[in-house]
């Protein structure tokens, strides 16, 4: 009897196990399509690899903002995908970081999000590759490139802005959280998506970037020391408290756990009344885009700008030098602009 119950157990585990064997290379499939490498693609990336290990943008590579160890980039001549790759392979193989670990995750996330029925949570399809260079194997992702704005301040914007249709995103966010210790949650990773919404007009998320899943106390709570916001960082106070009531009925709940949660809130309360009183100056101010021109009334200085500079060679009043300042640091900021945006 115990030997036949014995066999029964390891065929049951054995079917078991083939089971979710294939279903992670089904997973792994559709998350292959769509995504094309071929020889063509890898001899183009090798014709980069010096500019990219440099960190060099060159024509027709364009680097995204990414961790110094990093390489995120896109190519022209493949508009439709973003590639990610390592680019010292030392710190990659000893944080355990490298490219592949980035694939399980993935894999992971995938099934977490098909279980739990997350659909306003997308996450790219991808495909990874390798290229040999300086003798060394370097591996790639190729991610199909998503609609979002890559500026980590018009992702916070738009988490304010599409606050009321982010309710049960941000639910949905807080459960994978819970479900798979995903821990690097700040807005430039958890971008809202342009222009897609489900059928009742809820913003959708990708996740672009679950390289880490090591905490879900770090990914729902943020920490200051780790430079990590956490999704109660990342939303507003309402959607704080959801998260949190969630989280209560989910995890196991300790007086720690609950420090930490509303330790998160309050600074997280601190930080919007703070960018209210930002948004009502900028408001008062005619700001709108941050790009306008510094316009200083010269009168109120209370300075004699009729007062004449000792100069034979370049007589001015001073009314005429403090608006060549003005104008020189319009100029100035105007330059710095284009070169940040
Ligand atoms: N699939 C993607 N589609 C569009 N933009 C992306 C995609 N993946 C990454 N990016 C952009 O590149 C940036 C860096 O990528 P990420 O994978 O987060 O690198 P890192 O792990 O170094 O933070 C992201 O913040 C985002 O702006
Ligand atoms: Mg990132």
């Amino acid at each position: 009897m115990n030997t036949s119950m014995g066999i029964l157990n390891l065929c049951r585990r054995m079917v078991s196990n083939n089971a979710n064997h294939f279903r992670g290379i089904v997973i792994q499939k559709e998350l292959e399509s769509g995504i094309e490498i071929n020889a063509a693609t890898v001899s183009k990336v090798q014709s980069y690899m010096e500019h990219i290990l440099n960190g060099e943008e060159k024509n027709g590579l364009h680097f995204y903002q990414a961790q110094s160890h990093h390489r995120i980039f896109s190519l022209e001549s493949h508009p439709n995908l973003v590639f990610k790759t390592d680019a010292n392979l030392d710190i990659a193989i000893a944080k355990k970081f490298s490219m592949k670990n980035r694939l399980e995750n993935i894999l992971h996330a995938k099934k977490i999000c098909r279980t739990h029925d997350l659909g306003l949570l997308v996450i790219p399809n991808i495909r990874l590759f390798s290229v040999n260079y300086d003798g060394k194997n370097f591996h790639f992702i190729a991610e199909q490139k998503m609609d979002i704005n890559p500026n980590e301040n018009a992702q916070e914007e738009l988490f304010d802005q599409h606050a009321n249709h982010l309710n049960k995103t941000i639910g949905q966010l807080a459960l994978f959280i819970m479900k798979t210790g995903f821990s690097d949650v700040r807005w430039r990773n958890i971008p809202i998506l342009n222009n897609d919404t489900d059928a009742n007009g809820n913003r959708k998320i990708a996740l672009i970037d679950l390289e880490h899943m090591t905490s879900i106390d770090l990914g729902l709570f943020g920490d200051k020391l780790f430079g990590v916001r956490g999704l109660v960082g990342c939303v507003n106070e309402q959607q704080g408290r959801m998260i949190i009531d969630m989280a209560k009925r989910i995890l196991p709940w300790s007086s720690r756990i609950e420090l930490y949660a509303q330790r998160a809130l309050n600074s997280r309360k601190i930080e919007l009344k703070h960018y209210d009183r930002v948004k009502q100056f900028y408001a008062t101010k005619g700001i709108v885009t941050g790009r306008e021109r510094i316009e200083v009334d010269l009168d109120a200085l209370g300075l004699n700008l009729d007062e004449q500079n000792n100069s034979p060679v370049r007589p001015q009043s001073l009314g005429q030098m403090t608006r060549q300042v003005i104008d020189g640091l319009n100029r100035w900021f105007k330059k710095l602009l284009m070169r940040k945006s």
